[in-house]
């Protein structure tokens, strides 16, 4: 996309243009840095939609301010309390590093996941932007979660369309395992391997009741989670010292942190800042677009 844009006496050159990733495009034209047009955001949101997983390369530094500006494209932030760093530029902003002087040390590498699960409402979206690259490791790996859905066998998949994950934070909040995406109906996951208590069976937000499943159902599973998840795509995203900045559809990609050396001397200072947008509805097994449905 070239093209020139006349908003009031002012001419808007846009040079947008994307190439295909594993999961999600590679974005070019743009430097998020400066405030873009609104024609230009718009199509930078459809396609967080469309591919769930938007990269922008050589961005240099963006500022805390910028990030959080972007990251209400999409919505309210949602920031929580545990996640408050003294050296984070900002409210908003999730300070994560290998440093624990720098920033919140051991940040989602418990394993696969999406962000705010212990919420009612998961986040929709979430902001990254590596602001100090590690010389080795610390990759942010991404998978799609329409495809792992769709790698249940029928078998499982009849089993799992009756499951729903247990919050393990005090919340103990109980969302759906299967449901549709709350924007495109894409069969998508609620769920997180480092943040479970356990699986219920047929949960009714109603009475509230917990049909615990037992340790043999559990192991199912998650066994059954794994295999599929070692079964499709794995986009690993290797930062760059340029600016790497990515927008991340967080209900339809799950992610995990690669493994980094925590010693700041071998693999060099790692800090990446993490914005997180409030989910506009709870995971809910067949309907779209419905507000406060299951809860
Ligand atoms: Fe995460």
């Amino acid at each position: 996309m070239n093209r020139f844009i006349i908003q009031g006496m002012k001419m808007i050159h846009s040079n947008y243009k994307s190439s295909p990733l594993p999961i999600g495009i590679e974005v070019f034209g743009v430097d998020l840095k400066r405030q873009l047009d609104q024609v230009t955001v718009e199509r930078i949101k459809e396609d967080v939609t469309k591919h769930r997983l938007v990269v922008f390369r050589n961005q240099g530094v963006v500022d805390g301010h910028r990030q959080v500006e972007i990251s209400k494209w999409f919505g309210e932030i949602d920031n929580v309390s545990y996640a408050k760093h003294p050296m984070s530029p900002n409210i908003d902003i999730f300070r994560v590093s290998n440093d624990p002087v720098q920033g919140c040390t051991g940040v989602g590498i418990t394993g696969w996941h999406i962000d705010g699960t212990f919420r009612s409402e998961p986040y929709s979206h979430s902001i990254y932007h590596m602001v100090s690259v590690a010389k080795s490791g610390g990759d942010t790996m991404f998978i799609p979660l329409t495809q792992v859905v769709e790698s249940f066998s029928p078998e499982q998949r009849e089993f799992l369309n009756h499951v729903w994950m247990l919050s393990d934070r005090c919340s103990h909040l109980c969302h759906p395992l299967i449901y549709p995406h709350p924007l495109t109906g894409r069969p998508t996951m609620c769920f997180h391997q480092g943040m479970t208590s356990g699986f219920v069976r047929d949960y009714d937000p109603t009475s509230g009741k917990l049909d615990l499943l037992n340790e043999e159902e559990n192991k199912s599973v998650i066994s059954a989670i794994q295999s599929a998840i070692e079964s499709v795509t794995v986009y690993s995203h290797k930062w760059l010292e340029t600016g790497d900045f990515i927008l991340s559809d967080n209900l339809a990609v799950g992610h995990r942190a690669g493994s980094i050396p925590s010693s700041v001397e071998t693999a060099g200072l790692r800090i990446l800042h993490r914005v997180t947008v409030a989910g506009k509805t709870s995971p809910c097994k067949n309907t779209l677009q419905k507000q406060d449905c299951c809860y």
